[in-house]
């Protein structure tokens, strides 16, 4: 082929044309450009157009080579056609499937199971609610305590029988036995009577809930690990009578009125007199069941005037000052307020009945 034929550059532009459609990577710009690179305004076609200017003995041969050339980028062309076609189709899959799972999650709604206190958290919080409602702050206590704080301060010394109402959990630190898991939250009375003394001045007037321990096997009515909450005032001229209207009062506001509460004698080294606090049982309203024993009450704690040993262990002078304290199970309460018949139920995190309570 002669330098002065139209065709005379055509391999090198049968690449150039081959090298563009390489770096075309968007599917859109590929089609856009496809008459420029293989259709009616492309080179390939102009130079067809050229074939009449060449010499008849040449035509041919120029017009099979001109073939070949197209031939090669048009294959190269179509390729690349499908290969951008293919990336376009999956992205746009991608951005249509995001859409449906929008969609999807929106119409069929999901269920979400969402999380709540436990029924012993909520019961906590609504006692404390109805004693703040009575004037009482609300205090903490640690749950390991020195066997000072659960027993001695408490008017119970060392070896005394009054220690066989407590079965008691001892934090294993050797010997001689002096910390404990605490049995019930009285000892939190001890702490509070002690910084209020320090701040210089003895009146309480607190509720204080928390965990406690005893080596009790669980039954219907107890658990190893449980819940109290502990009553405490200590100011001047309190008497026996407002200890038993601070009681009939919250049994009413957290009962309701056809809960009852009653006071029975009772012994509890700390407070003298002492009493058992009890009411209705609201499982069977009082006829007597398994539940109560069928005696139609339940005992909630023990309460009662401080006794004069443990204002003394504390450095409040008893001539001056008097209180009263009350102790009962929170559990025991959540267990009332919502007839359960057996308090294992509370802890057995079976989601079926946990779930009653959200
Ligand atoms: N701490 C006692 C118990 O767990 C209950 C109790 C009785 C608490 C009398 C008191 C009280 O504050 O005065 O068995």
């Amino acid at each position: 082929m002669s330098d002065s034929s139209p065709l005379a550059n055509l391999d090198s532009q049968r690449d150039e044309l081959i090298r563009q459609i390489n770096e075309i990577s968007d599917f859109a710009v590929l089609r856009e450009q496809e008459p420029l690179l293989v259709g009616k305004r492309s080179l390939l076609t102009t130079l067809q157009r050229t074939l009449g200017q060449i010499a008849e003995n040449e035509r041919k041969e120029a017009g099979a080579l001109l073939q070949g050339a197209r031939r090669l980028v048009e294959d190269r062309f179509n390729e690349r056609f499908a290969e951008l076609e293919m990336v376009e189709r999956a992205a746009k899959l991608e951005a249509d499937r995001l859409d449906l799972g929008d969609v999807v999650v929106s119409a069929v709604r999901v269920p979400v199971t969402v999380g709540h206190p436990n029924l012993v958290a909520s019961t906590q919080r609504e006692l404390e609610d109805v004693f703040v409602g009575m004037g009482f702050s609300v205090a903490d206590g640690p749950e390991v305590e020195s066997d000072w704080y659960n027993f001695e301060a408490l008017n119970i010394p060392p070896a005394h029988p009054a220690r066989g109402m407590w079965d008691t959990f001892y934090v294993d630190l050797g010997e001689p036995e002096t910390v404990v898991l605490r049995t019930h939250t009285s000892p939190t009375q001890i702490h509070l009577m002690e910084a209020a003394v320090k701040l210089g001045d003895p009146r309480v007037h607190a509720v204080m809930p928390g965990r406690c321990f005893r080596r009790d096997t669980p039954d219907a009515r107890h658990l190893a690990a449980f819940h109290q909450i502990e009553g405490l005032v200590v100011d001047r001229g309190i008497t026996f009578a407002d200890l038993a209207g601070v009681i009939e009062t919250f049994t009413r506001a957290y009962f309701g009125p056809t809960i009852s509460s009653r006071l029975r004698p009772a012994f509890f080294p700390f407070t003298e007199p002492s009493a058992e606090f009890e009411i209705t049982c609201t499982i069977c309203q009082g006829d007597g069941c398994r539940t109560c024993s069928q005696t139609g009450w339940i005992e909630l704690g023990g309460c009662g005037m401080l006794d004069p040993a443990v204002l003394e262990a504390v450095g409040i002078d008893g001539s001056e000052w008097s209180g009263f304290a009350f102790g009962f199970g929170i559990d025991r309460c959540a267990q009332m307020r919502h007839q359960i018949a057996d308090m294992r139920a509370l802890i057995e995190n079976d989601a079926r009945f946990l779930r009653q309570f959200s």
